[in-house]
């Protein structure tokens, strides 16, 4: 055998090179992938296309929201019936524009608005008509919404925004305590031709509370609920990928079934299951095995924990992670006792202690992200105190901690 067999990069090269990847179809099993099959969803499809079939025939449709729990295939679903009406809209000469955004990748409300108003036609570049312009920044929220409207009046467009992850539309509209999802909702009546329907796509079941009433009721003129999978419905979803993904009886049986099991259990999350079946395949390709079985399954789970856990330990700011540190110290601490333990730390690392108020407010906010946990333990006659512990290996804190220069110290 020539040296390029046992020199560890070129054997991974030319393991990749020959095609003996585990994985014969990787972009399958990403997340932007759209599979062609959609399955257990007929309904949902049928529903939303239902309640779009008026725009084909020169009538508004109703406003409409959509929502479900996260990973149950609204963005999917929804994609695919826009993409077929758009079909449908360029052979023929509809007067038909479908606008779709999703509220969590715009930062501003401004952002979102002018993404809508990109895809109606408004121009970014100066134009002879004032009204057809819509610089990305500059104009007033109130200017940016008359010009979508006029460009719609203009055109005598039927228009349908669809707002997807809407939920932080609402808190975008909080902060700045401009309602845009009334504007557009009542954009209607300021209509004299063409017009606007919001479809709102949401997983916080709980996001309709936070909207005005008068929102609520105008938005969800009619409503779409997409139910959680079932385990077997998990199953067929992930077995359809796999076969495209995979070739033949590289992933186990049992492999499919834990993946499926661990999704359906925790959330009917169709997402998950996918998600655990990508990573469990990395890590048998990198181990060189042949299958993909259970135990890379676990695995996988195991490491998409810790990085949530990771990323959630990045994302705290300094004072936070030296409490955490504390916390890490010992085995069981108490409130008063994490607080001397973080005023030595911040002495060492020469940091402004905060409060002991301010700190105890913290401990609460990290417990509630459950990277610690806390249990009342009752003291006779002194009463109750909380005792604080870690709940994820002091391994992983402290290799995600080594990055932050001011605590290499004290790690
Ligand atoms: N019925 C299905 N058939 C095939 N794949 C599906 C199905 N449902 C969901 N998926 C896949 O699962 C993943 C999650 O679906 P999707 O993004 O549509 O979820 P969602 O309901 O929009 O979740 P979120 O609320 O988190 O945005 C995607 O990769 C999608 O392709
Ligand atoms: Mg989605």
């Amino acid at each position: 055998m020539s040296t390029t067999v046992t020199d560890p990069i070129d054997r991974l090269l030319d393991a990749a090179q020959s095609g003996k990847s585990l994985i014969k179809n990787r972009d399958v099993l990403h997340f932007t992938h759209i599979p062609d099959l959609i399955l257990h969803r007929d309904p949902e499809q049928e529903q939303l296309t239902q309640s779009l079939i008026p725009i084909l025939m020169n009538s508004r449709p109703s406003n409409l929201l959509v929502y479900g729990k996260t990973g149950t295939g609204k963005t999917l679903v929804i994609q695919k019936v826009l993409s077929k009406i758009q079909k449908r809209v360029e052979e023929g000469s509809f007067p038909i524009k479908l606008a779709y955004t999703n509220a969590k990748q715009e930062t501003t409300l401004y952002g979102l608005l002018v993404s809508f108003g990109r895809q109606l036609g408004l121009s970014g570049q100066k134009t002879n008509d004032e009204k057809m312009w819509l610089p990305s920044t500059g104009l007033s929220i109130s200017e940016v919404f008359n010009r979508i409207l006029y460009v719609i009046s203009k055109h005598e467009t039927n228009a349908v925004f669809v707002i997807d992850e809407i939920d932080y539309l609402a808190e975008l509209i909080q902060k700045t305590g401009k309602d845009v999802l009334y504007q557009i909702t009542r954009a209607n009546e300021r209509l004299e031709t063409g017009s606007l329907t919001l479809i709102g796509v949401s997983n916080d079941l709980t996001f309709k509370e936070r909207l005005d009433p008068r929102v609520i009721s105008s938005l969800s003129e009619e409503e779409v609920v997409f139910t959680n999978y079932n385990l077997n419905q998990i199953k067929q979803i992930l077995n359809a990928r796999i076969q495209v993904a995979f070739s033949e009886g590289i992933v186990e049986d049992a492999a499919l079934n834990l993946c499926s099991a661990m999704a359906s259990r925790e959330s009917g999350d169709a997402r998950r299951a996918i998600d655990l079946l990508r990573v469990a395949a990395e890590i048998a390709e990198r181990t060189q095995s042949a299958k993909i079985n259970e135990e890379h399954v676990r695995k996988a789970s195991q490491k998409i924990e810790e990085n949530k856990e990771i990323v959630a330990l990045k994302s705290y700011p300094l004072h936070e992670k030296l409490l955490i540190l504390a916390v890490m110290k010992s085995s069981e601490i108490s409130t008063g006792e994490t607080y001397m333990t973080y005023k030595a730390l911040c002495k060492e690392i020469r940091q402004k202690e905060l409060t002991q108020r301010r700190v105890t407010q913290m401990l609460s906010e990290i417990e509630m992200s459950g990277i610690i946990s806390g249990r009342i333990v009752h003291q006779g006659t002194h009463g109750n105190t909380k005792k604080f512990k870690i709940t994820i290996s002091p391994d992983i804190i402290k290799e995600t901690f080594k990055d932050e220069l001011a605590l290499q110290d004290i790690l």
